[in-house]
């Protein structure tokens, strides 16, 4: 399930947040640093030291608009948002076809963290670059993602990927992973559709008993096949 949210970021969000990437210039290092046996033979871009203040003060940013956000919030259904990760790409940049690596460390807790759900906010408006598509595959085919500043995407993590070369301006993008409550890919996505009707039947003011016995078997379902 591949699901799109547009305006995590407000307008004063992302001004923000990339004034602080555009003005980091010694912050952004080669995207080689982080990337495994598998991605750094096909990855080429930069990205911002994890340990900077720029990462940092971003960070706070994005994680505040993710924890109020109910559309991400109900297609994840977050346990552990790994701290977000802003790169970019110029003219000739790509990241070939990889599946991100299953776990990773925390860089605050040192914690695992099993990354079950990827995600890309992207913080560039689609008119000022050509190509730089996020290319998912997954069982129903090949999708391009190409969003309007501050609109994300979120997909499984299972899900081989590539970001298509840029061939025109810069394109910069923020990135992470999440640990989900619910570790089954396809169990989240029954209970994305589930809250999503629900929220249908709330605002047409459907069936009280009806709605509340719907309600239960939601969360019924979420402490059924969550797990820490
Ligand atoms: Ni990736």
């Amino acid at each position: 399930m591949l699901v799109c949210i547009p305006d995590v970021l407000d307008a004063a969000q992302l001004v923000s947040v990339r004034a602080h990437l555009d003005g980091a210039n010694e912050a952004w290092v080669d995207g080689r640093v982080t990337a495994g046996y598998q991605g750094a033979p096909v990855k080429f871009n930069q990205q911002i030291d994890e340990r900077s203040a720029v990462a940092r003060a971003c960070q706070r940013i994005v994680v505040g608009a993710l924890e109020t956000n109910p559309l991400f919030i109900s297609a994840v259904l977050p346990n552990t948002i790994y701290p977000p990760m802003f790169n970019r790409y110029g003219e000739g940049m790509r990241f070939g076809p990889h599946v991100d690596g299953s776990v990773r460390i925390h860089p605050h807790s040192g914690a695992k963290l099993r990354t079950d759900v990827s995600a890309t906010l992207f913080l560039t408006d689609p008119a000022d670059y050509d190509g730089g598509e996020l290319e998912i595959e997954d069982t129903y085919g090949r999708h391009r993602v190409k969003l309007e500043a501050g609109g994300m995407v979120v997909y499984p993590a299972t899900s081989l990927h590539q970001v298509t070369p840029v061939t025109r301006g810069v394109r910069t993008a923020c990135f992470f992973w999440t640990q989900s409550l619910v570790r089954d890919a396809a169990h989240r996505d029954v209970l994305y559709q589930m809250d999503g009707a629900i929220q249908r039947l709330n605002q047409t003011h459907a069936d009280e008993i009806a709605r509340r016995s719907l309600i239960g078997c939601y969360h019924n379902m979420v402490r059924a096949w969550s797990e820490p």
